[in-house]
């Protein structure tokens, strides 16, 4: 049977093409920093976001643990929104193991935190009172619709971050969906803040891997913070192959992602028993609900499993479906479909 796997971005397979430039990489180790690859992936990954270097490691988690450790001193604080993939999903890692205070500010629902707010909870100097150290927000933001984070936005923060003097980190494991949404280029959007981690793994449709950009200092910083943590990899150019393959041409795919996303809402919108805000869907994650009194939630997420039809379900009651590469036109009128056939026995 067909499988439709809307769960998440992080499912896809490598193309062919991948897998042959994959074959092909030029390997080194690259704690010796020897690796062609991870070193021209690297380059690339500094240009594209207009940062002086970058870093390859393993995971969007850890990029954004790395980037906290380089930031935060130990028993400073960094603020942080509560719908962030950092102070929900990764377990804790900045408070566990660079004692970083966690200071959660409500996110909007299109992923902002106000403005207000956050200059609200930066600290005055006062001995009982951790130090402010860092801002981050995460664009696009998975919890908030995929809403990606405009520009004058990120400027309002940073600007907030270099009138007290502390950093301004960007969690973009899906930038590049942000960049296509809002029309713009990755230098541009985030030309004010210190630092980004970016996945190859997500809308790039890679295997493995993410980028961290900054300055020399920070990626210096970071790169001993990786090896501490284990993330140092040796022939890491088998990973880095599959990125270089994407890097140049990276909005392609992101642009249909959207487009199905869009048609997936728009679908969804017109099947009685769903409920969307299908003027919500920005990127390619939507959130939609059950009508209560058809069936349970369990019970129409089972049913469309029994057709191949994939998605996850949410504590909340929401449903959260991804389009991503290797997900077609086709597919989302499979899905329709499904939904109106399971909703209507
Ligand atoms: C917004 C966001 N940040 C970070 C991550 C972590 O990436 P990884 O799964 O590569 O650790 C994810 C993963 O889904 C994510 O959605």
């Amino acid at each position: 049977m067909k499988q439709i796997d809307l769960r998440s971005d992080t499912v896809t397979l490598p193309s062919k093409e991948m897998k042959e430039s994959i074959l092909n990489s030029q390997l080194g180790d690259d704690v010796f920093q020897e690796d062609h690859d991870v070193n021209l992936l690297e380059k690339k990954a500094a240009k594209l976001s207009g940062k002086n270097a970058a870093l390859l490691v393993p995971s969007g988690t850890m990029g954004n643990l790395i980037s906290f450790l380089a930031h935060c001193p130990r028993g400073t604080e960094a603020i942080l929104g509560d719908k962030s993939h950092t102070f929900t999903y990764e377990a804790g890692g900045i408070s566990a193991f660079g004692g970083i205070h966690s200071h959660q500010l409500k996110n909007e629902y299109d992923g902002t935190i106000d403005i207000d707010s956050i200059k609200n909870a930066i600290r005055t100097d006062n001995i009982h009172f951790p130090k402010t150290s860092l801002i981050s927000l995460e664009n696009t933001h998975n919890k908030c619709f995929g809403y990606p984070l405009s520009k004058n936005y990120i400027d309002q923060v940073s600007n907030i971050a270099k009138e007290n003097n502390i950093k301004l980190h960007v969690d973009g494991a899906r930038i590049f969906n942000a960049t296509v949404a809002l029309n713009t280029s990755l230098e541009q959007l985030i030309k004010n803040v210190d630092s980004i981690t970016f996945c190859l793994s997500k809308g790039l449709a890679c295997p493995i891997g993410s980028l961290i950009c900054g300055s020399n200092d920070f990626i210096n910083d970071a790169r001993r913070i990786r090896k501490a943590l284990g993330g140092g990899m040796r022939q890491a150019g088998i990973i880095a192959s599959a990125g270089l393959h994407v890097i140049d041409n990276i909005d392609f795919q992101i642009l249909e992602d959207h487009q199905n996303a869009k048609m997936l809402a728009d679908g969804i919108n017109s099947i009685k028993g769903l409920k969307i805000d299908a003027s919500k869907v920005k990127s390619n994650i939507i959130y939609c609900r059950l009508e209560s009194s058809i069936m349970s939630e369990d019970e129409f997420l089972n049913k469309c499993e029994e057709y191949g039809v994939l998605f996850f379900k949410y504590i909340s009651g929401d449903y959260r479906l991804v389009t991503h590469y290797g997900i077609t036109k086709e597919d989302i009128d499979y899905t329709l479909n499904i939904f109106k056939k399971v909703l209507s026995k």
